[in-house]
């Protein structure tokens, strides 16, 4: 049985006042959700001061990114160990706003997510084509490249530590949710994938998360589907009462 993960992407939002009320309004709205990995993935300026208010709660923490090097002269940047530092559990590697607007490519995310996990992070590993790509059909080509190239070199037994997440660029922050049809269709190409490269086990085993527009009114429908193991959320993670109802709807 894969344990549901519903996690909260922040993106640029939040002042750490804000991110600290946003925490506290949570937490006590989902203590009953015992079934559920429930993440937080604020911007790297409030990591420490909502690991503080969630400490030795059932909610975990999640950078947005990080670097694949644990030190040195790179100016900006932030390491794995660094994350871990700040209290984070998880982070998020390879979004598509990092793909489209910050040059990443398989082959950062395929380093940044070696580098995490060596450390001891949990990954969320995102893909997902754009809309040109999904019209064009060749939805299922981007997806194996996305995935053969970010899981290159990863060994099978460091798979627990990933969770793939699945955005297709054209429902992200537009309103427009694939149908549970078109997810369940791409998660189970996903799982497939994963087992060709891999084994059975490893796709049995393998959480995969839908995000792009996924509100308190459209999980349940979501979540019901065999393949689809959670939610990655932008715009609904942003309000206490929206994330709230997610994760108690994937605790049922
Ligand atoms: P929205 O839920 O705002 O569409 O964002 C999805 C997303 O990008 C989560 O990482």
């Amino acid at each position: 049985m894969r344990k549901p993960v519903i996690a909260g992407n922040w993106k640029l939002f939040k002042t750490s006042a804000e991110a600290v009320e946003l925490v506290k309004g949570i937490l006590p709205l989902v203590t009953g959700a015992t079934n559920v990995e429930i993440v937080v993935a604020p911007v790297f300026t409030v990591l420490d001061r909502v690991s503080s208010v969630i400490s030795g709660s059932n909610v975990n923490l999640s950078a947005q990114d990080c670097f694949w090097e644990a030190e040195g002269a790179f100016t900006g940047e932030i390491s794995p160990k660094m994350l871990l530092d700040a209290g984070c559990s998880h982070v998020i590697i390879g979004h598509s706003e990092r793909r489209q607007y910050f040059g990443e490519t398989d082959e950062t995310v395929n380093k940044k997510t070696k580098a995490a996990v060596a450390a001891g992070l949990k990954v969320l590993f995102c893909i997902g084509e754009t809309l040109d790509e999904r019209e064009s059909g060749s939805t299922f080509d981007v997806l194996k490249r996305q995935i053969a190239g970010g899981l290159a070199g990863v060994p099978e037994s460091d798979l627990c530590s990933i969770i793939v997440a699945y955005e297709p660029v054209w429902a992200i922050g537009t309103g427009k949710t694939a149908s549970d049809d078109q997810a369940q269709e791409a998660h189970a190409f996903i799982r497939g994938e994963i087992k060709g490269l891999y084994s059975a086990a490893a796709s049995d085993a393998m959480r995969v998360l839908y995000g792009g527009s996924v509100k308190p009114e459209n999980i349940a429908g979501l979540i019901s589907r065999p393949d689809i193991d959670g939610a990655l959320v932008g715009g609904a993670s942003l309000k206490a009462d929206s994330f709230a109802a997610l994760v108690n709807a994937a605790q049922k």
